[in-house]
């Protein structure tokens, strides 16, 4: 059985599921070198129908992630990744304000303030038929069916759309290391919006997905985007960055804005549904938040997250008897939530997959057709999905101010962690998703916290305030982490509180001391894990710091000639490539 997943929204991707199990994946963003590239995957859909020789012939399935293409403007020019944050407020003042408030407005503002913007690949497909709008919701994806019909010569009849949340709620569920077919789970969807739905609640058992209810109310993705904007930081992007602010401030003064935003939402049944919710949301937002800080904000917003989340999950145990999850979607990436969702008394199991926002969905939308069609499904366990690199060409485009040292022992590697030299490393398979796990990272010894300045400064031009992440091997993670529970945290997709982080301060977040620990086993990535060990053996610090392998803004890197690239315009010190170590002189 061979099946590609397509996602053709914001941060597009696409997977091949052979057999039984996910084989390849990739983000459209490490191709087309455009952080977050939205739209239809071309790049990443020849890369893998090149690299694995497919065709009409071989093919049995094309799934497509989400059956509703709701947003005509952004088809046509992609603005929800095109626009910047004036863009973004721009649109809410002159256009959603003025419509939710019943003023007079241009109702062609959008389509207007977007057409400057490069034109999609759908654009020609769609643009000539002006019958088409948001309403054609059958005619836009039989076009999409004729585009690939077009460009790869697939029978129309293999392609089919898959829904935008349960391709979220399947790629949590096969993508679950711990997964036990005598335990029953609750699959829990939350997102900012697809297929007309923000949360979806499914009991599962021996593989089989009942319902147990759904909302279009559920706007706690949505409010962390609009206060993302407010802060004015990119919506669909630097959520994250509120996230690692919010710690800083833990005052009164954010606890008010925490009471404020409760009433906007309340619980029916098992799903968030509209309370005091004014129509026009962003206004709202912005007159709560107009007399308070911005750290007071991230806080309060955060918080507010944290307990409606907390509260809803409670109430899923309570009503359902069922306290082993699988949480993706969008929301699904906070990962402090998360860290505060673990806690839960009664709560046994919390599994998020990596990449739970839509990126991921295409792992869901295989799994879909694999299930239809019976394939016994092998579980993914790894990220390491993507192009791999190769030091057979690196001679020919290495410039003259690198050197190649050669293929060098963890002992070496670690001496050179240890004169807190910055390293680079792009080596074997790439991550698919936001998380670099090892082969598409940046190394550090995490026990001096200059070296955060170090990094931030000269390589990434980070924010000041975010934390960065580590990698501690398993078997060490009980003894530095806090996991009860022991939480599958491969994946980067929960924080723990650290224990005796003396000597891992720097890949702590600054202030509460949390981690965004990747817990690594050895049949994950051995050479990464014998490292780590190797470096602990020697400084009894457990942890690597760990960040991934990209300029503020840019993607992470994909191949030799990107990784050379990046060392060439920033100051890394080392690249270890392909299993060989490269210095800049
Ligand atoms: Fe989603």
């Amino acid at each position: 059985m061979n099946i590609i997943g397509i996602y053709d929204g914001h941060n597009a991707s696409a997977a091949y599921f052979k057999k039984n199990k996910i084989e390849f994946a990739i983000n459209e963003e490490r191709l087309v070198k455009k952080k977050n590239q939205s739209g239809f995957p071309i790049k990443s859909i020849k890369y893998i129908l090149k690299k694995y020789n497919l065709n009409n012939s071989n093919i049995h399935a094309v799934a497509i992630a989400g059956t509703l293409r709701d947003d005509f403007n952004d088809l046509l020019h992609e603005w929800s990744f095109n626009f910047n944050i004036s863009d973004h407020k721009d649109v809410m003042k002159n256009y959603w304000n003025k419509k939710l408030n019943n003023i007079e407005y241009d109702t062609d503002y959008i389509r207007k303030k977007t057409s400057k913007f490069k034109k999609s690949y759908y654009f020609k497909y769609l643009n000539k038929n002006s019958s088409l709008n948001i309403k054609s919701k059958d005619l836009i994806n039989n076009l999409i069916r004729e585009i690939i019909n077009n460009l790869f010569g697939i029978d129309k009849k293999k392609i089919a759309f898959i829904d935008h949340h349960y391709c979220h709620l399947l790629h949590a569920y096969w993508s679950n290391r711990d997964l036990d077919m005598k335990k029953k789970y609750i699959g829990l969807t939350m997102d900012g919006f697809g297929d007309g739905l923000n949360q979806t609640v499914w009991k599962i058992y021996k593989n089989k997905f009942s319902k147990l209810d759904s909302t279009n109310q559920n706007e706690l993705a949505r409010i962390y985007r609009m206060s993302t904007l407010y802060l004015n930081m990119k919506p669909l992007e630097h959520e994250y960055k509120i996230m690692g602010m919010a710690p800083y401030n833990n005052s009164n003064r954010s606890k008010e804005i925490e009471n404020k935003l409760s009433s906007i939402l309340k619980i029916k049944n098992l799903v968030y549904v509209h309370d005091q919710r004014p129509p026009d949301l962003f206004n709202h937002l912005s007159n709560i938040y107009s007399n308070y800080r911005f750290d007071e904000i991230a806080s309060g917003l955060q918080s507010f997250t944290e307990k409606k989340l907390v509260n809803l999950f409670k109430r899923i145990i309570s009503k359902s008897k069922i306290n082993n999850f699988v949480f993706s979607g969008g929301v699904a990436m906070n990962t402090k939530a998360n860290m505060e969702i673990a806690k839960i008394k009664n709560l046994k199991s919390l599994f998020v997959p990596g990449a739970p926002d839509d990126q991921g969905t295409v792992f869901g939308a295989c799994y879909a057709i694999a299930m239809k069609k019976n394939i016994k499904i092998i579980p993914n366990d790894n990220y390491y999905l993507g192009s791999t690199v190769s030091k057979k060409n690196i001679k020919k485009i290495l410039p003259k101010n690198l050197n190649i040292i050669g293929e060098v022992s963890n002992t070496q590697i670690i001496d050179i962690l240890l004169k807190n030299k910055i390293l680079g490393v792009c080596s074997g398979r790439m991550e698919f998703g936001a998380r670099a796990l090892g082969n598409r990272s940046i190394l550090a010894n995490p026990s001096d916290h200059m070296i955060v300045e170090k990094i931030n400064k000269s390589i990434k031009n980070r924010d000041f305030w975010m934390p960065f992440a580590g990698t501690i091997p398993l078997e060490l993670a009980n003894k530095y982490l806090e996991n009860k529970k022991k939480l599958d945290g491969s994946f980067m997709t929960l924080c723990f509180n650290s224990i005796k982080n003396e000597n891992f301060i720097a890949s702590c977040h600054p202030y509460d001391k949390t981690i965004r620990a990747q817990i690594l086993s050895r049949s994950q990535n051995p050479w990464y894990y014998d490292l780590i060990m190797d470096f602990y053996q020697i400084t009894k610090i457990p942890v690597i710091l760990n960040t991934s392998l990209n300029i503020h803004g840019k993607p992470i890197v994909m191949d030799e000639q990107d990784a050379i690239d990046l060392i060439q315009r920033t100051s890394i010190d080392y690249l270890y490539l392909d299993k060989i170590l490269i210095k800049k002189n």
